[in-house]
């Protein structure tokens, strides 16, 4: 089964305006070798709309969020509605990043409600889970995954399994330098199917999209993606230099 190719970048809380414009403008300029590769970038909410009009539709290229609440609209100080992403012509939002599960806090309960209204409102997601490195330690890695996929796909159909992207970030490896080998990376990404596939089916299984994500940069990429069962990317520092980005993105 061949499946799309992705690579997304996380751009996390950086860059000002200026530096998202001059990161945007980078990339678009240099990936005209990469049109057949779906590019994602998740700039800041604040430089969404500027970002979203330099993009202009370009073929394979699109904007996400990286996150958006788990409410409709109200009196939710400081919140961002998924309706609010759609109405601005977002494509994607990140749904349980493990820096939302780690330092604010976020449940299943929540993932689950956010994920519903970004669908409802034809937002795709990229939804994120992965092992701390106590839990590998002990070999509970993939009891972990298993839990945290089954807790929140198990509410969802399989009519919004094609519109949901997973990303396999192992904590260990986010922001460390430190990246799964292309081994642990396969064996992870090829239960993910397994667990798919018994939630849902073996098709839907073969379908969805499973990007790895954690220390990915343009000297690990290319064994990473060589995996079967590895879709692409979800890159966070690297995503901010528009060279490395593209050379990521030139790793298939
Ligand atoms: P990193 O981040 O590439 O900087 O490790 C990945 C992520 O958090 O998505």
């Amino acid at each position: 089964m061949s499946r799309k190719k992705i690579v997304a970048g996380n751009w996390k809380m950086n860059t000002s305006l200026k530096e998202a414009m001059l990161l945007t403008q980078q990339i678009l300029e240099n990936s005209a070798s990469t049109s057949l590769i779906e590019k994602i970038i998740f700039p800041p909410f604040t430089f969404l709309t500027e970002v979203i009009k330099t993009i202009n539709n370009t073929p394979n290229f699109f904007v996400g969020a990286q996150n958006c609440s788990q409410y409709l609209n109200g009196a939710f100080t400081g919140e961002v509605s998924a309706l609010m992403l759609q109405s601005i012509n977002c494509n994607y939002v990140l749904i349980g990043h493990s820096e939302r599960r780690n330092y604010f806090n976020e449940t299943n309960e929540q993932f689950i409600l956010k994920i519903k209204n970004a669908l409802h409102n034809n937002l795709k997601v990229i939804f994120c889970f992965g092992e701390q490195l106590a839990e590998r330690k002990q070999n509970l890695h993939y009891e972990t995954i298993k839990l945290q996929l089954s807790e929140v796909l198990s509410h969802f159909t399989e009519i919004d399994l094609l519109n949901i992207t997973l990303a396999y970030e192992p904590v260990w490896a986010i922001g460390t330098g430190e990246t799964a080998s292309p081994n642990q990376a396969q064996e992870m990404h090829a239960f993910v199917r397994k667990v798919i596939a018994n939630l849902f089916s073996q098709k839907i299984a073969d379908a969805i999209y499973i990007l790895y994500g954690g220390s990915c940069n343009p000297q690990n990429a290319k064994q990473l993606f060589v995996c079967p069962d590895v879709d692409g990317g979800l890159i966070g520092g690297a995503s901010l230099k528009a060279n490395d980005f593209i050379a990521i993105v030139n790793s298939f």
